[in-house]
C-alpha cells in the first residue's frame, strides 16, 4: 500500500511552501518543510565553521544536528531560526551543501523517520523520488521562470527591499541549474508523478486543485 503522503516536488520560488501549508490546513494534515531543514543544517554549519572539505568535522557536525519543527518555526538546538535560515547568506550556502552527499542522507533519515508517523504534506525537490517514493499522490509543481521571478519580485517588494527583477530572474535560473545538474537527488519529477503548471493560476487555484486531485485518488 502506498504512504499516505503528499510529496510536493518543484523548482525554487514555485510556490511550493506557501501551497503546501495551506494544502496540510484544508487537509487538517501536519507540513514538512525539507528545504528549511537543509537551509537549517547549512546555518548550523556556517555557525560552527565547517568547511564541506573537512569531512571528519563534516562528520561530527552532522552527528550532532539537532533540528525540529512545530508547525511553520524551525528549531536548532532549541534555537527558533525560521527568520535566520531566510537570509541572503544561507540562501547562497544552501546550494553546496544540499549537494552533499553525506548531508542528504542524514536529513533524509530524519524526514523519512518525522514522515512515517501521521500525515504530512512534504514539500522539497526530490520527495518523490528517493525520500518517499511509495507517497500516494505525488505533485510536481512547475512555473515558467519568469513567473517564479514576478512573484518573489513582489514577495520581497512587499518587505520593502526587492533587487531589480533580473537579478531576482538570474537568481532562480542559476538555483535551478544547480538543482537539476547535482549528481545527488536532482530535481526530476517522479515517474509517477502529475505535473501542474501553475504559471496562469492563482494559489486558491492550485491549493484546491491539489486537494481535489489527493480526494479523487486518495
Ligand atoms: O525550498 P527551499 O528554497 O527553502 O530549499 C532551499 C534549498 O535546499 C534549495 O535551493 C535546494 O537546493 C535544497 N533542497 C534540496 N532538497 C530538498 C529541499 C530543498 O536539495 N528536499
Amino acid at each position: 500500500p502506498c504512504l499516505p503522503l503528499i510529496a510536493l516536488d518543484g523548482p525554487s520560488g514555485v510556490g511550493k511552501s506557501t501551497t503546501a501549508r495551506r494544502v496540510a490546513q484544508a487537509l487538517g494534515w501536519d507540513y514538512l518543510d525539507t528545504g528549511a531543514m537543509y537551509r537549517a543544517a547549512t546555518l548550523a554549519l556556517a555557525r560552527q565553521g565547517v568547511d564541506l572539505a573537512d569531512r571528519p568535522r563534516l562528520e561530527r557536525a552532522l552527528a550532532g544536528l539537532r533540528l525540529a519543527q512545530e508547525g511553520i518555526r524551525i528549531f536548532l538546538d532549541g534555537e527558533d531560526v525560521s527568520e535566520a535560515i531566510r537570509s541572503l547568506e544561507v540562501t547562497r550556502n544552501v546550494t553546496p551543501v544540499s549537494a552533499d552527499a553525506r548531508v542528504r542522507e542524514v536529513l533524509v533519515d530524519q524526514q523519512r523517520a518525522i514522515g512515517k508517523r501521521g500525515r504530512w504534506v512534504v514539500d522539497g525537490r526530490d520527495i518523490g523520488t528517493v525520500v518517499f517514493p511509495s507517497a500516494c499522490c505525488k505533485i510536481f509543481l512547475t512555473a515558467s521562470p519568469e513567473a517564479r521571478a514576478r512573484r518573489r519580485h513582489l514577495e520581497l517588494a512587499e518587505k520593502g527591499d526587492a533587487p531589480p527583477l533580473a537579478e531576482v530572474l538570474a537568481d532562480l535560473q542559476r538555483r535551478d541549474a544547480a538543482d537539476t545538474t547535482r549528481a545527488v537527488a536532482p530535481l526530476r519529477r517522479a515517474a509517477d508523478a502529475v505535473e501542474l503548471d501553475s504559471s496562469g493560476m492563482t494559489l486558491e487555484q492550485v491549493v484546491d486543485w491539489i486537494v481535489a486531485r489527493h480526494r479523487a485518488h486518495p
